[in-house]
């Protein structure tokens, strides 16, 4: 079995390209390191996220980012146990609509691509359907 959990944080004020750099660089060794696949979406100062793997470690690394300063008011959006693991291959950070960050494109084109990823995307699960449409939520909010 699988743990699922997803959430969603705001990123602290002066969060720059680098943190997210470092965020990601971390992320990405460490979570194939422990067989954690997700998906992580940054969209100016908000991130949503989903993990997915061996369920004492998704909850532990849930433990750890919940109690990293780069972020607040992180909410748990939903998690289950599954029996098959959605999100393999996956490890990436979408970043749109950030003047302060360039290394992803931004703007509307990028912002409709995420939309229509998330709109297609299977969703096998409460919690990834939960994810996407947080995601389509995030970009869609003209305030965000
Ligand atoms: C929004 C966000 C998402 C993160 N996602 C992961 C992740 O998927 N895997 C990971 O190892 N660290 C992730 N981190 C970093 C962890 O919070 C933490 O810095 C990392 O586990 C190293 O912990 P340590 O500094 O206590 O050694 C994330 C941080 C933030 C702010």
């Amino acid at each position: 079995m699988f743990l699922e959990l997803a959430y969603s944080s705001k990123a602290v004020p002066n969060l720059c390209d680098k943190d997210i750099q470092a965020i990601q660089s971390t992320s990405s060794k460490w979570n194939v390191k422990n067989d954690i696949s997700g998906c992580l979406i940054f969209h100016k100062q908000y991130f949503v996220g989903i993990l997915v793997g061996n369920e004492r470690i998704v909850r532990g690394l849930f433990l750890d980012l919940a109690s990293d300063l780069r972020h607040t008011d992180i909410t748990l959006l939903a998690k289950e146990n599954t029996p098959w693991r959605q999100f393999d291959n996956w490890n990436m950070i979408f970043q749109v609509g950030s003047n302060k960050t360039k290394f992803l494109p931004t703007g509307k084109l990028y912002k409709n691509n995420i939309i229509g990823l998330a709109q297609i995307v299977e969703k096998r699960t409460y919690t990834s359907r939960i994810f996407w449409n947080s995601v389509i939520e995030l970009m869609n909010d003209k305030s965000a």
